[in-house]
């Protein structure tokens, strides 16, 4: 390892003892208004009863675990973690272009349907996600954490903002470090979130520019490896194909698919790029090559992930009875 990565290693590492430390030490608040145990007495099933159907639903289909990743992340990355990716209506986030390959909703509802029978009207659908895409991870084999609670669902959910704002692979860097940053999250955050790309898949669409004539040049993206390309080639002839993000270990939550961005095996070009920006590599390599330092900071950085609140929002939210519907008005 270089001396600077070492730096940024060590520093990464104080920091991620400083970040576990604050957890360890905030038995209830971690958030000015979600609390670990805020359902302990309202619905004490409720973990069960997530935990039980993610574990069932992933063991008949395992891509259901990823996707319900992905879903948490596009859900806070509008109007924060408020479930408003899960309303079904002309127009709401769900039908807009960055949400055409969303998974999971029926998921959650059948989730949200069995919660509702033993505690009615009691628990969001914004929290019924976040901890469906935390079970989603451990049973992947990543790592546990607590979820605090207490999310209220939103009532406004508009596909133009999804469009606007979740970020689908080919951004530059300082875009991606920006949308982070308008979220509360650091760049150490970013990296390490982008690790989420260790399992799951993409279809060929969000890729196939990067394969031939990358930005006009007639050539492929420079930055893929001859194999892969090779690899990608083949594998990627329709739109509408699946490819695995990570190309080494796809069903397995680990640090490769940080190695693969050291050996240009990055499937979106934005992953690639975190190994080629100054400000991101460093991070990769100390990543790379430290799998307890990954597992530790993906839990601290996903508790902030689910933590991303709309402080702008005039509404104070609500408890949907439906995870796809707002409440009817009284
Ligand atoms: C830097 C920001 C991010 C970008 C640009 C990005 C982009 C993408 C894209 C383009 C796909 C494939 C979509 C398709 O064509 O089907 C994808 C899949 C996925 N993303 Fe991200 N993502 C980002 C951050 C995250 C975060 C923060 C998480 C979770 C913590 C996440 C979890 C996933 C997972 C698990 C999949 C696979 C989904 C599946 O298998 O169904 N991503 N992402």
């Amino acid at each position: 390892m270089k001396k600077s990565s070492r730096l940024i290693a060590l520093l990464l590492t104080l920091f991620v003892v400083a970040t576990s430390a604050i957890l360890d030490d905030l038995p209830l608040d971690d958030d000015d208004d979600l609390e670990l145990y805020y359902y302990r007495r309202s619905c004490p099933k409720l973990e069960k009863i997530i935990h039980d159907k993610v574990s069932a639903w992933m063991k008949n289909d395992y891509s259901i675990g990823p996707a319900l990743m992905r879903l948490h992340f596009h859900d806070c990355s509008v109007r924060g973690c408020d479930g408003s990716i899960l309303l079904d209506y002309p127009g709401s986030e769900r039908m807009a272009n960055a949400s055409k390959t969303l998974r999971g909703f029926e998921l959650i509802d059948e989730i949200k349907a069995a919660v509702e029978k033993v505690c009615p009207k009691t628990v969001s659908c914004s929290d019924i996600l976040t901890a469906a895409a935390r079970d989603a991870t451990l049973n992947a084999g990543g790592p546990f954490w607590s979820v605090p609670y207490g999310r209220k669902d939103g009532r406004v959910s508009i596909a133009k903002e999804a469009d606007q704002y979740v970020p689908m692979g080919h951004e530059k860097i300082t875009d991606l470090v920006e949308f982070y940053q308008s979220k509360g999250l650091s760049i150490v955050d970013m990296v390490v979130l982008s690790g989420a790309h260790t399992i799951g898949r993409s279809t060929c669409g969000s890729i196939q520019y990067r394969l031939f004539n990358y930005e006009g040049t007639g050539k492929p993206d420079p930055s893929i490896s001859p194999k892969y390309l090779n690899y990608l080639r083949r594998k990627c002839r329709w739109a509408s194909e699946y490819v695995d993000l990570d190309a080494e270990t796809p069903k397995k939550f680990d640090v490769q698919y940080f190695k693969n961005l050291q050996n240009k095996m990055g499937l979106l070009k934005s992953d690639q790029l975190l190994y080629l920006d100054s400000r991101t590599k460093p991070l990769v390599g100390a990543l790379a090559s430290q799998s307890s330092l990954f597992r530790h900071q993906f839990a601290a950085s996903m508790v902030k992930l689910g933590n991303i609140q709309d402080y702008l929002s005039a509404d104070d939210g609500e408890i949907r009875v439906k995870c796809s519907k707002v409440n009817p008005s009284k």
